[in-house]
């Protein structure tokens, strides 16, 4: 089986945690089926997924709590960010956190990521977030990682040339994963300034619950950012 036919529609996380709060409940059933991109068929146009002109559209890839997607919709009210988070806790932590700040520049996909990136036109987002995805450390697990040869392909295609993915982990070898497929794709280029550079965070990196976590347990997080040719 090719590497996309095993990835595709394949999410192996967790999908729920505790029972959810009421008022979350109440989100879930009244303002994500508002914020849900469609979800069958092609997305002519992502940008029109909002409900005002923005002047782009960013994609975060697992955003946990999503403390990473609201800073980033806070500080860019102009740029509509589209979420993936299969982890129906998370969503709706999001939407909680949504509706405190009235935010409505978020459109959310509460599935796998592979469902949605294939039927995003080509060359329509102008940054990606990948952040601490699920690490997977055993060797026979490494093949559920949700960065490989197939789904840099796909990202590839929907990022526009000058686009930027950023990639956060903080396991080293899921770091040298990530950049071993980015080097041998034509597509990207890591932008590394200087010898330290995925030592140091983004500069308006707000940190993450998980990366916290990975910092409490004595992990170091390699920040990658890799620009789309
Ligand atoms: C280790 S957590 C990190 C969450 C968050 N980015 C953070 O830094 O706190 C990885 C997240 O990716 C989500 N995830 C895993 N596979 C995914 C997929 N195929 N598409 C979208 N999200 C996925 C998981 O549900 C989980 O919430």
């Amino acid at each position: 089986m090719s590497e996309m036919a095993n990835r595709r529609g394949a999410f192996f996380g967790r999908r729920k945690g505790h029972r959810l709060r009421a008022h979350h409940a109440g989100l879930m059933a009244d303002a994500l089926p508002r914020l849900r991109v469609p979800q069958e068929g092609p997305i002519a146009d992502p940008a029109r997924l909002f409900p005002q002109a923005v002047s782009d559209v960013w994609l975060e890839i697992g955003f946990g709590g999503g403390e990473h997607l609201l800073a980033q919709a806070e500080a860019h009210r102009d740029v509509g960010i589209i979420g993936c988070e299969p982890f129906v806790n998370g969503m709706a932590k999001l939407l909680a956190g949504i509706e405190a700040r009235g935010l409505a520049n978020v459109r959310l996909h509460g599935a796998d990521a592979m469902l949605l990136i294939p039927r995003l036109p080509a060359a329509s987002i102008g940054r990606a977030f990948i952040l601490y995805p699920d690490p997977w450390p055993k060797r026979r697990h490494r093949k559920r990682r949700f960065l490989s040869d197939a789904t840099l392909a796909e990202l590839a295609r929907v990022l526009r040339p000058g686009a930027v993915l950023r990639f956060a982990t903080d396991i080293d070898d899921y770091a040298a994963w990530t950049l071993a497929r980015v080097q041998r794709s034509a597509d990207f280029v890591w932008e590394a300034m200087r010898a330290d550079d995925w030592r140091r965070a983004w500069d308006d990196w707000p940190g993450t619950r998980y990366e916290a976590k990975a910092f409490r347990e004595g992990r170091r997080p390699s920040y990658l950012t890799f620009r789309r040719r």
